[in-house]
């Protein structure tokens, strides 16, 4: 099982609490954001190593699987020009930027550009589907660091998108 970090143990425990109202997807999603802005970790909460990304993708790292599956935390480094698929979700998601600036495309169900945003340190978001089809860059000149958490076992399901569009 994957350790959970010390500084992250207060995080996980005010997801607990969140995730135990047991209300929908939309609302869960609400919550744990107010819990993660209230519990937002710094940068290095990832390793110097990890910090650094990777060359050919943006690099995810598993933090914390609740024991019940319940859900995930993870950290995400983007080098510059780096981006995801267009994708949805399998569950609600909640983002919070730790470093550089990440943004954020958003698509109706045609593939319609229907928005940006960027979002900078400090910024937190939640969501679920239906309406999440989107896609994250990263177009600053800075790596970009965040913390995604999502309501499942990604150790078990591999992936928190459902579909990839093209
Ligand atoms: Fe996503």
């Amino acid at each position: 099982m994957t350790r959970t970090l010390m500084p992250l143990t207060d995080l996980a425990a005010a997801i607990r609490r969140a995730v135990a109202v047991r209300t929908d997807w939309t609302d869960t999603a609400e919550l744990v954001a107010e819990s993660l802005r209230a519990h937002l970790p710094g940068p290095e909460i990832l390793t110097p190593d990890q910090r650094l990304g990777e060359p050919d993708r943006v690099a995810g790292h598993l933090l914390h699987v609740e024991p019940d599956g319940a859900f995930s935390i993870l950290g995400l480094v983007w080098r510059p020009e780096q981006t995801t698929r267009i994708h949805d979700h399998i569950t609600w998601c909640v983002v919070g930027v730790l470093s550089g600036v990440e943004h954020e495309e958003l698509f109706d169900e045609a593939l319609t550009p229907i928005g940006t945003r960027d979002n900078p340190p400090g910024e937190v978001s939640g969501f679920a589907p239906p309406g999440d089809i989107h896609r994250i860059r990263n177009i600053g000149d800075e790596i970009a660091i965040s913390l995604h958490i999502y309501g499942t076992d990604i150790s078990r399901v591999g992936s928190s998108a459902r579909r990839y569009y093209n």
